[in-house]
C-alpha cells in the first residue's frame, strides 16, 4: 500500500463514525509516515503499537503542543503523569497507586450499585433507557466525584466542564482554543484549587484529602501538580467509562444474540466488557514523540517524529485477533491494548471494569426486553476522534 494513498482525516466527522476500514489499511504494513501538519506516523499494527507502548526510551509522552495552547490548556503548563516520562512519571504515579488498587476500587462496588439503580429506576419510569444521558454520562463523573471528595449533586457541571475541555482537545493543531474551552477549563481548575484549600484544612476519607497529605509529608507533588491531577482524573475517569459503557450497550444491541448469551450467562460479563473495549474501544488514539532515530516494524522513525499509536487499529488487527469485525463475548482473552501497555498503562483500569460490568450487567437483569429503538436510524458520534463515544443511543424496555 502507499502511503500516499492513505486519508487519514480524523477531524472529519464521517471518517469518525466510522474509522474501522479505514484501520484495515494500517494492518497490511509497517508505520506509515504522512503529511499532517508535519510528518507524523500511523502505527495500527498490534506489534508495532505495543513495541512503542512498551519503549518509553525512545518514544516520550511529552506533548509538543504551541505555548499558547499550553498555557490555555487545562493543566495550564503543569505535569501530570499522562503527558510525562521518567524519573516525573514514577513519581507521580507512585504518589497515587495506592489510591487504584483492585482492593481499593472493590470497597466502591457497593456505592456504584446503588448510584446505578437510581438510574435504571428513572429509566424504568421514562418507559426507555437513553443509555447516554440516563446512564453512561452520570455515573463515572458521580464516581469520580465522589472518590475526590467532591458532592456528586454537582456532577451535571463537572460533566459540562469536562465535555468542554475534551472538546478543546480536538481542536485542529496550532488554531487557538475557543474561548468557551479556556473558561470551562477555568472554573473547573478554579473549583478543584477550593476543593484542594478546604480538605488542607479538614481532611476526610477521599482521595484528594490524601494526596494533600502525600504532598504535605514531604513527598513530591507541587501544588500544581496536584491540582492538574485532579483535573487528570476528572478528565480521564469520566468520558472514558461513559463510551465504555455507551459503545458496549450499541455492541449488543446490533448483536441480540450476544445480549441473550450474556443476559443468560451473567458470569461472561467480565469476558463481555474486555471484548466491548477490544471491540470499539473508548481510546482510538494515543501519541508519542520519537527521541532518537528507532526503527519500528520496517519503518525508520527519525527524532522528533509525532507517532499516532493507533489502539483500536491494534485492536482489530487480525494477526492478533482471528476475525476481528466479529462481536464474540466468548473470544478466548487476549492482550488488548484498549487500556494502553507498559509504564502508562491505565491507572483507572479496575474502575473502569468494575462501572462498565456494574452498569451494563444490571441493565440487562434489570429490562430483559432491552434492545435497540430504532435500530437503523444514523449514530452521531462526539466530537473527539481520540475519545470514541456517541452523543444519544436510545434502547427499549418493555
Ligand atoms: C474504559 C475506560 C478507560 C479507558 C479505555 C482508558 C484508557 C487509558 C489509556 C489508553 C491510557 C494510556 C494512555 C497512554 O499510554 O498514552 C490511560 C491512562 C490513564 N488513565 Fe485511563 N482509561 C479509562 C478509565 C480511566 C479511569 C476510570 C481513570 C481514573 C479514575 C483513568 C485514569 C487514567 C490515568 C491517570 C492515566 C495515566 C496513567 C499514566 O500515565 O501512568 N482512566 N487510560
Amino acid at each position: 500500500m502507499n502511503s500516499s494513498a492513505l486519508e487519514f482525516n480524523p477531524w472529519n466527522p464521517e471518517f469518525r463514525s466510522n474509522p474501522y476500514p479505514f484501520y484495515r489499511q494500517l494492518h497490511d504494513g509497517p508505520p506509515r509516515l504522512i503529511n499532517l501538519f508535519g510528518q507524523v506516523a500511523l502505527v495500527g499494527r498490534f506489534a508495532d503499537v505495543t513495541a512503542i507502548l512498551k519503549d518509553h526510551t525512545h518514544f516520550s509522552s511529552y506533548q509538543t503542543r504551541p505555548p499558547e495552547m499550553e498555557d490555555n490548556g487545562p493543566f495550564r503548563g503543569a505535569t501530570t503523569m499522562l503527558f510525562s516520562d521518567p524519573p516525573v512519571h514514577t513519581r507521580l504515579r507512585r504518589l497515587v497507586s495506592r489510591d487504584f488498587t483492585p482492593r481499593r476500587i472493590r470497597e466502591m462496588e457497593p456505592r456504584i450499585r446503588e448510584i446505578t439503580n437510581q438510574l435504571l429506576d428513572d429509566a424504568a419510569k421514562k418507559g426507555e433507557l437513553e443509555v447516554m444521558s440516563g446512564l453512561a454520562n452520570a455515573l463515572p463523573v458521580m464516581v469520580i466525584a465522589e472518590m475526590l471528595g467532591v458532592p456528586s449533586e454537582l456532577y451535571a457541571q463537572f460533566k459540562h466542564w469536562s465535555d468542554e475541555v475534551i472538546a478543546g482537545g480536538n481542536t485542529i493543531p496550532g488554531a487557538p482554543l475557543p474561548e468557551h474551552t479556556i473558561r470551562a477549563g477555568d472554573e473547573l481548575r478554579a473549583y478543584l484549587f477550593e476543593a484542594i484549600e478546604h480538605r488542607r484544612k479538614n481532611p476526610g476519607p477521599d482521595l484528594i484529602s490524601a494526596l494533600v497529605a502525600a504532598h504535605a509529608d514531604g513527598e513530591t507533588m507541587t501544588e500544581d501538580e496536584l491540582l492538574a491531577f485532579a483535573v487528570l482524573l476528572l478528565l480521564a475517569g469520566n468520558e472514558t467509562t461513559t463510551n465504555l459503557i455507551g459503545n458496549g450497550m450499541l455492541a449488543l444491541g446490533r448483536n441480540p444474540g450476544q445480549m441473550e448469551l450474556l443476559r443468560r450467562n451473567p458470569e461472561l460479563t467480565p469476558r463481555a466488557i474486555e471484548e466491548m473495549l477490544r471491540y470499539d474501544g473508548p481510546v482510538q488514539s494515543t501519541s508519542r514523540n520519537t527521541l532518537s532515530d528507532t526503527e519500528v516494524g520496517g519503518t525508520m522513525l527519525t527524532t522528533g517524529t509525532g507517532c499516532f499509536v493507533i489502539l483500536a487499529a491494534a485492536n482489530h488487527d487480525p494477526a492478533q485477533f482471528p476475525d476481528p469485525e466479529r462481536f464474540d463475548i466468548t473470544r478466548e482473552p487476549r492482550d488488548h491494548v484498549a487500556f494502553g501497555d507498559g509504564i502508562h498503562f491505565c491507572i483507572g483500569a479496575p474502575l473502569a471494569r468494575l462501572e462498565g460490568a456494574i452498569a451494563i450487567g444490571a441493565a440487562l437483569a434489570r429490562f430483559p426486553k432491552l434492545r435497540l429503538k430504532n435500530p437503523d436510524a444514523p449514530l452521531t458520534y462526539k466530537g473527539s476522534y481520540f475519545l470514541r463515544g456517541l452523543s444519544q443511543l436510545t434502547m427499549a424496555v418493555e
